[in-house]
């Protein structure tokens, strides 16, 4: 009798055009750290809020440490975990974390660029890739991504996409410092007849 799959659609390469996702790699530990380290100010108003330093947290130590808890979560279901690489360089990356099975069907989405790569659509594109493998590979029904009302860029990034906005989530997220109000956006397997990445490519032009 075979074995129930428990993850299906992981581990996983999704590639299109410049960009490249894949699990994280431990030869990334340096250059994540120094990604992070550079782009402090871009990514503090949306991180967890921490009492760790910085630089502490975003060490090559850290991301050893990170890594093998998303691994572990990957490997169990609750976590769809990729690197971003534009042009064969480590750019960020993206995740569809805390996935429900059963009924709901569901994860949340998370995502960072490099500063020095933004503005160029691969964030989008590196999203749009994610969404069709967890609604095609990974099977679920529904994702989600809770937005600060003040991050226009990554309103904006999901607008595109197809996402609909639901509502105020209050004090939501302790972020940055505080308790801080999202926009929940969600899109559903079924909103998208022709997938994601053809609505990317639709709204690029390419
Ligand atoms: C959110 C993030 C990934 C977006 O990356 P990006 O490279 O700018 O994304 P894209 O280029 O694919 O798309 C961004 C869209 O926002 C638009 N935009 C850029 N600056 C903007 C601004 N100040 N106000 C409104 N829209 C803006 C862009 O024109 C683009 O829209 P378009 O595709 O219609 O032209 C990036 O800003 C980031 O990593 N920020 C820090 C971490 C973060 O916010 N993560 C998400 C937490 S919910």
């Amino acid at each position: 009798m075979t074995q129930p799959v428990p993850h299906p659609g992981w581990p996983a390469r999704l590639a299109w055009g410049p960009v490249e996702l894949h699990p994280l790699r431990r030869r990334d530990a340096v250059e994540w750290s120094r990604l992070r380290i550079a782009n402090e100010d871009w990514l503090r108003p949306w991180e967890p809020t921490t009492s760790q330093a910085w630089a502490v947290r975003h060490s090559p130590q850290a991301y050893r440490a990170m890594r093998r808890a998303i691994a572990r979560r990957a490997r169990v279901g609750t976590s769809v975990p990729f690197a971003i690489r534009v042009e064969g360089r480590l750019a960020g990356q993206v995740t569809v974390d805390n996935v429900v099975r059963g009924a709901l069907r569901a994860g949340f989405l998370g995502y960072w660029i490099d500063r020095e790569v933004a503005g160029r659509g691969m964030a989008s594109l590196a999203v749009a890739l994610v969404c069709d493998h967890a609604f095609g590979a990974v099977g679920l029904h529904r994702l989600q991504a809770d937005i600060r009302p003040e991050n226009a860029r990554s309103q904006r990034l999901v607008e595109r996409l197809g996402f609909t906005r639901e509502g105020l989530l209050r004090r939501y997220l302790d972020i940055d410092g505080d308790w801080r109000d999202h926009q929940a956006w969600s899109l559903l397997a079924e909103d998208l007849p022709g997938g994601v990445l053809a609505r990317w490519r639709e709204t690029s032009g390419t």
